[in-house]
């Protein structure tokens, strides 16, 4: 790719989230995007294990719910994104995987957008069949990867989550990538569509 090709797409594209159940691959897609496009990868799992690995007030508090595969409080994950988004590197753009997901997390995004006079380029959606993504699941060996926590994760995404994919779409923001192919088809499928939508 040109170089001014390349700047022309890092200038357009800087606030990106991306949607989808679990292990339809967000996390092993948003390193290389971000990277690429001088923004942090933000994931909110990430986080929060880091924070269950170092025993922190808030690892004691989510420990139990994200083995159980439920949703932290949305409270409590407003405060975990809104102390990410105010960090230096954040300013200029970011990429967060796992948030928001639930309405009023988007609301609260939607806040923090607003404060900072700034909007969402992209939400991505990477979405995959449910045995697929099962299937996955078992063959990576988290914590939270056991069949029947992955059985309520996925519940939890079609009831709580899922919705945030219509309302981004009524706002033309949703992009819908297959992830059910290949790690680098999925990767140029995301840059297309985002970088399509960049020109
Ligand atoms: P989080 O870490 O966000 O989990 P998730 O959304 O369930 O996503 P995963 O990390 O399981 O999957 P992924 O889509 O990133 O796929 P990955 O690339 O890893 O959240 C964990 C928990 O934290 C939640 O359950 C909740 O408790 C809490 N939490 C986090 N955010 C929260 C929030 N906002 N509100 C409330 N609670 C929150 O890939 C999965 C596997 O598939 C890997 O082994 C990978 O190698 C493989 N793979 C990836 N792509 C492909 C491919 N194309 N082909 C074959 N294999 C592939």
């Amino acid at each position: 790719m040109g170089s001014s090709r390349r700047a022309g797409f890092v200038a357009a594209a800087k606030r990106i989230v991306f949607l989808g159940p679990p292990n339809s691959g967000k996390g092993t897609q948003a390193a290389g995007l971000a990277e690429e496009l001088a923004i942090p990868a933000i994931s909110t799992g990430d986080m929060l294990r880091q924070s269950v690995a170092e025993g922190s007030a808030l690892g004691r508090r989510v420990e139990g719910v994200m083995a159980r595969g439920e949703l932290v409080d949305d409270d409590l994950m407003a405060d975990v994104v809104r102390q990410r988004l105010a960090k230096p590197d954040a300013q200029k753009g970011f990429l967060l995987d796992g948030y928001p997901r639930t309405q009023a997390q988007a609301a609260t995004l939607n806040g923090i957008l607003e404060e900072t006079g700034s909007v969402l380029d992209h939400t991505v959606l990477i979405d995959a069949p449910e045995d697929v993504l099962v299937a996955r699941a078992l063959g990576r060996g988290r914590v939270d990867d056991q069949e029947d926590v992955v059985r309520e994760r996925l519940r939890l995404y079609r009831e709580k989550t899922e919705p945030l994919n219509t309302y981004y779409d009524s706002q033309g923001l949703l992009r819908r990538i297959d992830g059910d192919q290949g790690v680098d088809e999925v990767a140029a499928a995301i840059r297309a569509a985002v970088g399509a939508a960049a020109e």
